[in-house]
């Protein structure tokens, strides 16, 4: 299976940081956001991944390339790791021109997925699942005659409805709904549910049409949540309620309450975090 990682975005909510630095790139305890979600494409079966860059975001390929001259001073487990990570998949990348949106950054994959279905990875957000998130998502793909689309959702509370594509529809099975309405970022009075679109799709080529059809939406940027509306009108999109977790770190808040969570579990410093989270609690 192939997954496109869109990587574009331009980090608004973590300015000035990421002026010149890809967030995709902040840390989460010593690795990269993006790193995880590599790991994660790869563990659900991933063997090449497409990830769509932009301008300041061309650390994101050096990290993943080979460097000669930090192997030779440092022969550290966590490197190592990266390395086998970068032998393990083919990672290609490619730039999207402008900052035009979601949509518009997965249309650039068309040509690279060649008329299959392919998942899709939000650079920015790490999901911690067992199964992988996309294993999950092409299970359902495979149980519904592997024709449609399928799309990870989750309940959203109220006050967090606008900061999501949100979707309605009917049930299927538990866990599963046949989506009938998709509305990018809706106002509360306007959103057919509470569940929201996490980022994690599994997508039919069917999509590419769907998003040339698509006129650009909130923020003059052509929304991955209305080509989906439009793709639902011909295709089934399903939604799928996933076991998991989810760590968007997209804000200051998020991406330290990430940190301090994967910090917790880090068997090296985890004990000490504790500690100090104690003595700062009191
Ligand atoms: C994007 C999508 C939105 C989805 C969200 C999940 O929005 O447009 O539909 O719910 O990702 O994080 P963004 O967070 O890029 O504004």
């Amino acid at each position: 299976m192939k997954v496109v990682i869109p990587a574009a975005g331009i980090g608004v909510r973590f300015l000035p940081e990421t002026k010149s630095m890809p967030k995709e790139m902040l840390p989460v305890v010593d690795r990269p956001v993006i790193q995880y979600v590599v790991e994660e494409a790869v563990a659900a079966g991933a063997d090449d991944v497409l990830i769509v860059t932009g301008r300041t975001k061309r650390a994101i390929e050096d990290h993943f390339d080979h460097n000669p001259e930090l192997t030779h001073i440092a022969d550290l487990p966590a490197l190592r790791e990266l390395e086998r990570l970068a032998e393990r998949v083919r990672l290609h990348y490619i730039r999207q021109r402008s900052p035009l949106g979601l949509a518009d950054a997965i249309a650039y994959a068309e040509r690279h997925v060649g008329g299959e279905p392919f998942g899709v990875l939000l650079g920015d957000t790490i999901n911690v699942c067992n199964p992988p998130l996309l294993t999950q998502l092409r299970a359902v793909f495979d149980r519904h005659g592997g024709k449609s689309s399928v799309v990870a959702i989750e309940p959203v509370p109220d006050e967090k409805v606008g900061d999501y594509g949100i979707v309605g529809g009917s049930e299927l099975e538990p866990g599963v709904i046949d989506i009938r309405a998709f509305v990018e970022k809706p106002a509360l009075r306007d959103a057919p549910s509470r569940l929201g679109i996490t980022g994690a799709y599994l997508l039919t080529p069917g999509i590419f049409d769907a998003i040339r059809e698509t006129p650009s939406g909130r923020q003059g940027e052509v929304q991955l949540t209305d080509a989906l509306g439009r793709l639902g009108r011909r295709e089934k999109v399903l939604g799928v309620t996933f076991r998991g977790t989810r760590y968007d770190i997209g804000d200051r808040f998020l991406w330290l309450k990430t940190n301090l969570e994967f910090a917790l579990r880090d068997r090296e410093i985890g004990d000490r975090v504790r500690a100090l989270l104690r003595e700062s609690g009191k």
